[in-house]
């Protein structure tokens, strides 16, 4: 037993088979699953194995399935029954296995969620009669098993699978992903302005080779709560910009750039920003103005911005009247993508960041899913720096990014920003995914596939009825976007597309199948 396994333990419903898949795409090990293989091995369903052999026997076929699984050399993800602690053997078996290496982790819910959780499948033997207090009875007798066996203990109440993984990882952090890549570079290709993304576990490592060697001094632009990056090898002036989008003024520029002044910046130095995409709006957009343009490096430290706004140059502010309204395009020397922040964001942050994702999967046919989250957000930054380096001030293909944007920009002003933005931005590409069924672009196959995508992220993806749709067209209508009429980025058999002069009879039969059943 050489192999640094991962086992996952935990009662029912806790998600041990869904996190340890996905842990084992990002490990790119294999994922076993005790149960099925057992299942796999006896050519008989647990449930039948407890009903004609009993538990005992069934605790003896567990135990010698999980010793040959953890004798395997190939480091591997494993999700165990959730029984597996009540034999005294078993836990013997899994102290060994740490002992070699392996690790133990743990997964907890509360037993509401547990019940939540189990309620989805019938092929719970120990299940039978009233759940909660069979869930509350286990718990109060595995937990100090649990407890007793593993290395870390994580909770999943309200965690998306992603984040669960991300905490597994961090916990196991000594365990290394096999062939470990290190961070990915993508080159956004602009001629004399081309700059590097890092992507990766660890690109924080990157940043100190993307200083430009003249620098001799940089101001980093931040905010309260966001990671902070490890010192450089010049002198630092660390400024926190508010929160939220009253922060994103022009009042927050000028401060900035009287601390710029205050602090002796010049025009060869540097600007950080390092945060989420209202960060690298403002700080880049305090850097485009700073003596006519100097240069900024961002470290994105949310998934959104990792994704979308640090990359590509846009930078601004809003004004009362309006949102990003004043601004410039002003690309970075380069930026740094480091993927162990994400499990610092809140679960809403997360998700808002996975909104954006979605969007990548209708601008390529690439079947982003199957790939782990470094891997994912290294494509969609691929997929963004072609569209920059093709169109960098948004005269064509560009705006193909803002899939899902005219309707998710609509849901966010007519809710008073209820919706995040990347939430507003999922539920708009369904409205979009309709609109384009209505003008006969694309099929229902194409639609659901719309909802498949969201599915996967755990995102909303149903209009909510309580909406005035004439509401929303006419917040439409406003859009600075809205030039030719109402103007969407449509899918069709060509891929995306931008189209005007869209009439508001079929965006409302669109908005009326997304808000409908499905
Ligand atoms: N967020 C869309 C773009 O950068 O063009």
């Amino acid at each position: 037993m050489a192999a640094p396994h991962i086992v996952l333990v935990g009662l029912m419903g806790v998600g041990k088979s869904s996190v340890g898949r996905a842990l084992a795409r990002e490990m790119k090990w294999p994922f076993i699953d005790t149960d099925t293989t057992i299942e796999s091995n006896e050519g008989r369903t647990i449930a039948d194995i407890f009903a004609v052999e009993g538990e005992p026997a069934f605790r003896r076929i567990e135990r010698s399935a999980l010793e040959s699984i953890l004798a395997s050399s190939q480091p591997t993800v494993i999700a165990t029954g959730g029984g597996v602690v009540e034999t005294e053997s078993c836990r013997d078996t899994l102290a060994a296995a740490r002992r070699s290496g392996a690790r133990v982790v743990w997964l907890y819910a509360t037993i509401p969620t547990m019940v939540e959780r189990t309620s989805r499948s019938n092929n719970r033997p120990l299940l039978e009669g009233d759940r909660e207090s069979t869930l509350t009875r286990l718990l109060d007798r595995r937990g100090t098993l649990y407890r007793s066996v593993s290395d870390a203990k994580i909770e999943t109440d309200g965690k998306s699978v992603a984040r669960i993984v991300r905490e597994v990882m961090n916990e196991v952090a000594n365990v290394q992903p096999t062939s470990p890549a290190g961070p990915r570079r993508v080159r956004v290709e602009l001629g004399e302005r081309a700059y590097e993304v890092a992507v990766g576990a660890g690109a924080i490592a990157a940043l100190p080779q993307m200083i430009p060697p003249d620098a001799k001094r940089a101001v980093i632009v931040s905010q309260v709560g966001v990671p902070s990056i490890p010192e450089l090898d010049l002198p630092t002036h660390l400024v926190h910009i508010g929160d939220g989008e009253h922060a994103k003024t022009l009042a927050t520029v000028e401060d900035l750039c009287r601390q710029f002044a205050r602090f002796g910046l010049t025009r060869n130095d540097l600007v950080i920003g390092v945060g989420g995409g209202l960060v690298t709006d403002v700080a880049g957009f305090a850097a485009a103005s700073w003596h006519r343009g100097t240069r900024v490096v961002h470290v994105a430290t949310t998934l959104l911005a990792m994704v979308d706004a640090a990359i590509g140059g846009k930078t601004g502010v809003n004004l009362p009247e309006g949102k990003n309204l004043v601004g410039a395009f002003w690309q970075p020397s380069g930026v740094v993508c480091d993927t162990n922040w994400l499990a610092t964001l809140p679960e809403r942050e997360l998700r808002c960041g996975w909104g954006e994702v979605a969007k990548y999967h209708f601008l390529t046919g690439d079947d982003l899913l199957t790939m782990s989250t470094d891997e994912r957000i290294a494509r969609c930054v691929r997929i963004k720096a072609d569209i920059v380096a093709q169109d960098e001030r948004e005269g064509g293909r560009r705006a193909l990014l803002n899939y899902g944007h005219t309707f998710g920009h609509a849901i966010e002003t007519v809710t008073g920003h209820r919706f995040a933005h990347g939430e507003a931005v999922a539920i708009g590409m369904i409205c979009a995914a309709h609109l384009a069924r209505i003008l006969g672009r694309v099929d229902d196959a194409r639609v659901e596939a719309h909802y498949r995508v969201l599915d996967a992220y755990g995102l909303q993806s149903v209009l909510p009825a309580d909406l005035d749709h004439d509401a929303l067209v006419s917040a439409m209508g406003r859009d600075k976007k809205a030039t030719s009429g109402l103007v969407f980025i449509l899918d069709g058999s060509a891929g995306l597309e931008s189209v005007a002069n869209v009439e508001p009879v079929h965006v409302l039969a669109a908005l009326a199948s997304a808000a409908g059943v499905r």
